[in-house]
C-alpha cells in the first residue's frame, strides 16, 4: 500500500509580507517554507505515517544512529513557475531512482518512486506560494532525505528510519550567478574511491569534500575537483557537480560513471541537449594531462560543472599547486547549454521528452 500525505496545516504560516520578502532575496538554502513532508520505516512494519506537516525541528534522542554512523542520503530537485503560474518539477522519478540507489548502497530500505514524487508533489502544492517567478533564475529548491534515526549504538543497518522533505526558495548557487569560477584542483584528498560510495548521494561524502574545498579557498577557487584516489589518472567530478569538457573539434566529454562519482540528473540532460545542439557527447576517462595539457594546447576551448543547484556554470580556470590553467573568456557553446535546460526547465520552450510533472 502507497504512503498517503496528508496536509496538517502549519497554524502560525509567515504573512504574505514574510514570504514576498524571502522570495525578493532567497539566496540558497537559508530560508525554508511553512511545512515539511515526513514518513517513518520500521524493519518490522514498513513505510506508515506519510504526512506534509508544519516545518520544525526532530526530536533525535543522542543514542540516534545517524548522529554516530552517518546512516543518511539526500535529494535534490527544484519546482520552477512558469509564465502562466503553473508550477512544475523536473525528472523527479530519476531522483527517486537515485535515493533507491543511494539506500541500497547505505543499507536503508527502498523508498517507492511513487512516494517519493506524491512527498515532493503535495509539499509543492502545500506551499506553492513560496515558488518564486523565475526573475533571475529563482525556483524553490527541494531537498529529501532519509536518516537512521534507531536508538542503538551498535554498528548494524538500522530498523528505525526517517524520510523527509523540506524545501527553499532559492535563487543561484554562486553567488556571481552565471559568472565563470574557477576550481581548485586538489591531489592531497580524495573524495571516494573504488568500491566507496561515490555514487550514492550520501552525507558522508560532502562531509570528506570539506577539507578539500576550504583548500580551494585559499587559493580563491568556489569548488574543488576530485581526481580518483588510487591511480590518480582520472577525472571525477566537484563537491556537488559534475565537470565537462568542450573541445575544439565540437566534442563535449564528461567522466564516464565508473562508480566512483554521481550520476547527475542535469549531467543525463546535457548529454541529451547538447547532442541536439550539435555537439558530439562522450563519456569516457578524463586524465589530469588531457584536462590541464589540452587548455594549454587549445584543444579545450571549454569547461562548465553542472548539477541541480549550479545548473550550468562556466568554468574559468583550473588551478593546481602546479599552477593555473585559464580558460578563453567566451562559453558560447556552455552558455547555449545552459540556456536550453533552463528553457525547458522554466517552459518557455515544449517540454518533448517529458521531462516536466505539472504540479499546479
Ligand atoms: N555530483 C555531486 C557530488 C553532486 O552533489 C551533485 C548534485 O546533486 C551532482 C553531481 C549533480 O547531480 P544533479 O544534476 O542530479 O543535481
Ligand atoms: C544539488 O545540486 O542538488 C546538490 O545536492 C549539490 C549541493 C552542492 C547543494
Amino acid at each position: 500500500m502507497s504512503l498517503r500525505f496528508e496536509l496538517s496545516a502549519n497554524p502560525q504560516p509567515r504573512t504574505e509580507e514574510e514570504v514576498a520578502a524571502v522570495l525578493a532575496d532567497p539566496g540558497f538554502g537559508a530560508k525554508f517554507t511553512d511545512h515539511m513532508a515526513v514518513a517513518t520505516w520500521t524493519k518490522s512494519g514498513g513505510w506508515a505515517d506519510g504526512a506534509i506537516k508544519p516545518y520544525g525541528p526532530f526530536q533525535i534522542d543522542p543514542a540516534g544512529a545517524v548522529l554516530h554512523y552517518a546512516q543518511e542520503i539526500f535529494e535534490g530537485l527544484k519546482a520552477y513557475r512558469h509564465a502562466d503560474g503553473s508550477i512544475h518539477l523536473f525528472r523527479p522519478e530519476a531522483n527517486a531512482r537515485r535515493l533507491q540507489t543511494s539506500a541500497a548502497r547505505m543499507m536503508l530500505p527502498e523508498l517507492p518512486v511513487e512516494d517519493f514524487v506524491d512527498a515532493v508533489v503535495e509539499l509543492v502544492r502545500a506551499d506553492q506560494r513560496w515558488v518564486p517567478d523565475s526573475s533571475g533564475e529563482k525556483s524553490l529548491y527541494l531537498r529529501p532525505f532519509m536518516f537512521a534515526d534507531e536508538v542503538f549504538l551498535g554498528v548494524r543497518a538500522a530498523e528505525r528510519v526517517t524520510f523527509a522533505v523540506i524545501a527553499s526558495p532559492s535563487g543561484p548557487y554562486f553567488s556571481g550567478g552565471v559568472k565563470p569560477v574557477d576550481i581548485w584542483v586538489t591531489d592531497t584528498y580524495a573524495r571516494a574511491g573504488v568500491g566507496g560510495t561515490g555514487a550514492a548521494k550520501c552525507g558522508g561524502n560532502y562531509a570528506a569534500s570539506l577539507i578539500a574545498q576550504y583548500e580551494g579557498y585559499e587559493h580563491g577557487c568556489s569548488q574543488v575537483l576530485f581526481i580518483e584516489a588510487a591511480d590518480k589518472d582520472r577525472v571525477e567530478e566537484l563537491g556537488g557537480m559534475n565537470v565537462f569538457l568542450v573541445k575544439a573539434d565540437g566534442t563535449l566529454v564528461t567522466p564516464a560513471l565508473t562508480g566512483t562519482i554521481l550520476e547527475g540528473i542535469t549531467r543525463s540532460s546535457v548529454l541529451t541537449v547538447a547532442a541536439e545542439l550539435g555537439l558530439k557527447p562522450e563519456e569516457r576517462r578524463i586524465t589530469p594531462d588531457e584536462l590541464f595539457g589540452g587548455i594549454a594546447d587549445g584543444s579545450t576551448i571549454e569547461a562548465f560543472s553542472c548539477g541541480t543547484a549550479a545548473v550550468v556554470t562556466p568554468i574559468g580556470a583550473f588551478r593546481s599547486v602546479n599552477g593555473e590553467w585559464r580558460l578563453p573568456e567566451a562559453n558560447p557553446h556552455t552558455l547555449a547549454i545552459r540556456d536550453a535546460i533552463l528553457d525547458i526547465q522554466y517552459g518557455r520552450v515544449p517540454d518533448t521528452r517529458g521531462w516536466l510533472r505539472r504540479v499546479v
